[in-house]
């Protein structure tokens, strides 16, 4: 076999077939494929598609290129969770010890912020002492014993996937529906879980702007998970603003703290019964999503899942005494008003540059090597619809530099659009997408 034909194979519109994907991601992991090579197919992919056949057969190659973790020593139905990114989304932090105090084991493996979102091992790292680095031992054992692990990706977990996904961001080859499901599922499937429930964001701060799009990725995806004998389901929700109030790491442990007290916003609330739901009919815990939530709903209400929040945070290394103390979080210097020249109602926030502006106060990486400011971010108090007064507060701001502030505040204003007129809001879940289809809201 020669990648010579195979690029021009793809080029011309035809299917590649398994043992040539196969043969594709060896060579390119083992590097007998160079990038130049790589990268044209990912254009010849990019223009002419792939077949559902053909995106499974990727995923399993990506997914078998590195290791492909074993958890049937953990007792239970395992589900895992994952967001296809957005800015303010702390869902992870209420979501685990939600459906982990109903027995359920939680297994997670989650990343560090990218671009423009925030990462779920980022934001851990506001719990001094709290490490992500877990033996898969030790992965196994906590989840075991408390029901809920949190780990980040180890390197060996699908490397195709990571060498790839470096090429398309510096080739332009990024926003593909095929790719963007086989490189997220392929971490998915290797990462061991039995269901998988995808939480699919459209809107100005996600992947997928267009809701169609979102769909599309989100049934792509359900395809790869269901074809696999793994359960998945997707829900499809909105990221035209961002989820919550906060923004920044230290910022959104603390609100997913208030929301595992009951004292959370209605939104953030909201997508985590959704997403726990699945997980919980899923694990065999409950015969419908209905029924699950009142389950769900009784952990936030009995404490169970704030006691269990606090049991991960301790086994995990962490000082769990920040959690009833949150004072004790990495906290800013200063904290100020932001508000806007203009008064009237939201009609749009560009959501992306929300994410930028944080990343401008050194709330996320401008480069892979950049040391983040766990205490920088923004709380955001207007949100589309709302009526804002002259000189009424749309935002508070916490930094830690004066020169950042002022830069990263003029990019946040400027994200926001207001109308004279009041404005409707539209749906924030907009669909479920299981193995008989999709169900628009
Ligand atoms: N997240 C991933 O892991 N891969 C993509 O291609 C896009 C988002």
């Amino acid at each position: 076999m020669r990648m010579y034909d195979l690029i021009e194979k793809k080029k011309l519109g035809h299917d590649l077939n398994e043992e040539e994907i196969h043969y594709i991601i060896d060579g390119f992991t083992n590097e007998t494929i160079p990038d130049y090579q790589m990268s044209a197919l990912l254009m010849a992919i990019y223009f002419q598609g792939m077949s559902d056949k053909e995106t499974l057969a990727l995923t399993m190659a990506m997914a078998k290129s590195g290791d492909m973790l074993d958890l049937s020593d953990i007792k239970g139905i395992k589900v895992d969770k994952h967001s296809t990114g957005g800015v303010g989304d702390k869902t992870s932090l209420i979501l685990a010890p939600m459906v982990a105090a109903l027995g359920i084991p939680v297994a997670k493996m989650s990343g560090r912020g990218l671009g423009h979102t925030g990462g779920t091992i980022d934001k851990l790292d506001s719990f001094k002492g709290l490490s992500t680095k877990l033996t898969k031992e030790q992965f196994i054992e906590n989840v075991n014993t408390i029901k809920m692990a949190i780990a980040g990706q180890t390197a060996n977990l699908a490397p195709a996937d990571k060498k790839i996904y470096a090429l398309r961001d510096v080739t332009a080859t990024v926003d593909n529906i095929s790719l963007i499901a086989s490189s997220i599922m392929s971490k998915k499937i290797a990462s061991g879980s039995d269901g998988i429930v995808l939480d699919v964001k459209t809107g100005s701060g996600a992947f997928m702007k267009e809701e169609e799009d979102a769909f599309k990725l989100a049934l792509e995806m359900v395809n790869i998970g269901n074809g696999l004998g793994r359960e998945t389901i997707a829900v499809v929700s909105d990221m035209n603003q961002p989820l919550g109030k906060s923004i920044g790491n230290s910022l959104e442990v603390i609100e997913a703290i208030q929301t595992l007290k009951g004292e959370g916003p209605k939104d953030l609330l909201d997508i985590c019964l959704q997403l726990g739901s699945y997980m919980v009919v899923i694990a065999g815990k409950a015969k419908t999503p209905e029924e699950a939530v009142i389950l769900l709903l009784e952990t936030i209400e009995n404490k169970s899942a704030y006691n269990k929040f606090k049991q991960f945070i301790e086994a995990q290394g962490g000082d769990s005494s920040y959690v009833d103390e949150i004072d004790k979080l990495p906290k800013a210097s200063i904290v100020e008003k932001v508000t806007l020249s203009e008064t009237g109602y939201i009609k749009a926030i560009d959501t992306e540059e929300l994410g930028f502006a944080t990343m401008m106060l050194g709330g996320g990486r401008e480069t892979k090597d950049s040391q983040i400011d766990l205490a920088v971010g923004y709380i955001v108090e207007k949100k589309i619809g709302d009526y804002v007064a002259e000189g009424e507060a749309i935002a508070l701001i916490h930094g830690n530099d004066r020169d950042k502030i002022e830069a990263s505040k003029k990019r946040f204003i400027s994200a926001f659009k207001l109308s004279p007129e009041p404005i409707i809001s539209t749906k924030f879940i907009k669909g479920i997408v299981t193995k008989n289809g999709i169900n628009r809201f």
